[in-house]
């Protein structure tokens, strides 16, 4: 009995052009060919949202940044396939890399479904949507861009809530202390369809920037 060959991380990734592991900044017109609007997508799992998005929007780059092997082996052989131009899997820490690779004001948009949520106590400190992210967000946001975000934990969605709200330069697109209950507008992520189908609460933040928000409050 024969059984599949198994292709490793560095043979589908590493060789691959939409695959970048890099800490100082690409020049992201020269890798997409354009100056298409830029949009990141951080911790993008096994890629569902990321490439049907950039099915739904080949006038907009986008970027891709996660760390888990297996995701960006599994999305990388999909961009292949389907020869999308229009996305670049950055690997890493958002946190460590996306001060480097990013100016300021570059994004258009950043999404963030359900990052891990750290039920335990404990642990709320390796959450990744504390204030000084929530701060390198909104420097990397450009004016009038957006992150949206999304979570089953109704505990970490009060937090990000919090987090986001004080940040002088973003605005609750919904309305101070509101979350939205549903998102039509984008495509569904795995984890999203998994919740769904579970019949449990979504928890969809959306937040526009507005350089000095916190004035006109
Ligand atoms: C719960 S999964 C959600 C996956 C996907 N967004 C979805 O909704 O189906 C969280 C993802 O975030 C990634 N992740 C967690 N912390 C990260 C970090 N600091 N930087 C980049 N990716 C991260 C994980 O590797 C994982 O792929």
């Amino acid at each position: 009995m024969s059984s599949k060959p198994l292709i490793s991380f560095t043979e589908v990734a590493e060789e691959s052009p939409y695959f970048l592991d890099v800490d100082s900044r690409p020049d992201w017109s020269a890798a997409f060919e354009n100056d298409n609007p830029l949009k990141l997508e951080i911790g993008f799992g096994n890629g569902k949202f990321l490439i049907e998005m950039a099915v739904r929007e080949p006038e907009t780059n986008f970027v891709g940044m996660d760390f888990y092997h297996k995701g960006i082996r599994k999305v990388i052989t999909r961009i292949n396939k389907l020869q999308l131009k229009n996305i670049r899997i950055a690997y890493g820490d958002a946190k460590e890399r996306i001060p480097h690779i990013f100016n300021d004001a570059e994004l258009k948009m950043i999404y963030i479904n359900f990052p891990d949520p750290w039920p335990k106590k404990r642990h709320y400190k390796r959450r990744l949507i504390k204030p000084p992210f929530v701060d390198l967000v909104a420097n990397k946001l450009m004016d009038g861009g957006e992150v949206h975000v999304a979570t089953d934990s109704e505990p970490y969605a009060l937090e990000i809530l919090e987090f986001l709200e004080a940040q002088p330069d973003l605005k609750n697109k919904i309305g101070p202390g509101v979350f939205l209950g549903n998102r039509n507008d984008f495509p569904r992520s795995k984890y999203e369809n998994n919740f769904i189908n579970a019949g449990d609460k979504i928890y969809y933040l959306d937040f526009v920037k507005e350089s000095g928000a916190s004035e006109i409050h």
